[in-house]
């Protein structure tokens, strides 16, 4: 068990032990914020469930049971369901115990709140899919109700699954269309880098290592130096040499453009879905 922190003493409920569900179970245990016992996972999908059993953790099919047992309660089920789960635990939220977090893309928090008894705090976080390998990253906005403590609270679980900020909620779409939906600019960038190293001759597995790799190498440098991409860039970038000559045809071809343009686009299209 680790040090104190805002999670000792609670107990947590994951309501939808999916993908994103079971990386935040994975990862609380795995970072000792939490023991094993005082997690309860619920799902419908029984499988589900006895997949996370190996980790100690409580599992149940019984949303109200979950809730009942938790002081924590994670909404990490699909959208289109989240009305049916509101409207089941209802009748157990209890506003002075109860802290509420949800993930789910597109679902503002009054509509969470108002569907709630009166009072409950309730948190949004908007995470992405690296959270599976405890490298994502997730932006956290408070509701009406919510307080410094259930604050701290959402940064020391998703701070279990890889780095955590605040935005106001108005600022969610905006990280949707950036870091929610980031993995997959990077994923085709990567293929795009993979698919021109086999083009120089380079073996497909070779060359997909070496261009995931740089793009983790590049990462951990902007995050641990603290320094300016630019800089970082011109560090790499030797007068007349290889990367300028690469730099100035990204350049001739808009790259910067096209990715500020499919971010406005996500961030379009994220407005859109909130709305319907
Ligand atoms: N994956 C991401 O990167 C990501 C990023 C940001 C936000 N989110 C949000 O995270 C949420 C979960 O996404 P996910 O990818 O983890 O989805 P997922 O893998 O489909 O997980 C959702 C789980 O909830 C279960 N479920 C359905 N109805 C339920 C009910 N009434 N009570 C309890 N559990 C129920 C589903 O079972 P069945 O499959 O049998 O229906 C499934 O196991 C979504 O709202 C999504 O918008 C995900």
């Amino acid at each position: 068990m680790g040090l104190l922190n805002v999670l000792t003493g609670k107990s947590l409920a994951i309501i939808g032990s999916g993908a994103m569900g079971s990386a935040l179970a994975l990862g609380l245990v795995q970072s000792g914020k939490v023991k094993p016992e005082q997690i309860v996972a619920s799902d419908v999908d029984e499988h589900r469930l006895s997949q996370l059993r190996p980790l100690g953790i409580q599992t149940t099919a019984d949303n109200k049971f979950a809730v009942r047992q938790s002081d924590v309660v994670l909404l990490c089920v699909k959208p289109q369901v989240m009305d049916e789960v509101l409207a089941d635990i209802e009748p157990v939220v209890d506003p002075k115990r109860h802290c509420v977090i949800s993930i789910a893309a597109g679902v503002p928090i009054f509509r969470i709140e108002s569907a709630l008894p009166e009072g409950t705090p309730v948190v949004r976080v908007m995470p992405n899919t690296p959270a599976q390998v405890l490298a994502g990253v997730s932006a956290i906005a408070l509701g009406k109700n919510a307080t410094e403590q259930h604050r701290q609270i959402a940064h020391e679980i998703f701070n279990s699954v890889g780095l955590t900020v605040d935005v106001p909620e108005k600022l969610i779409d905006a990280v949707t269309a950036l870091s929610g939906s980031g993995p997959a600019y990077v994923f085709v960038f990567a293929e795009a880098l993979a698919d021109a190293g086999v083009n120089l001759g380079l073996p497909r597995n070779i060359a997909l290592k070496l261009a995931a790799q740089t793009l983790l190498g590049a990462a951990k440098m902007l995050l641990e130096t603290g320094k300016h991409p630019a800089e970082l860039k011109d560090m790499v970038t030797s007068p007349g040499g290889t990367t300028i000559a690469a730099l100035s045809v990204l350049e001739r071809n808009a790259f910067r453009g096209a990715i500020m343009e499919a971010v406005s686009a996500a961030h379009q299209r994220a407005k859109e879905l909130a709305k319907d």
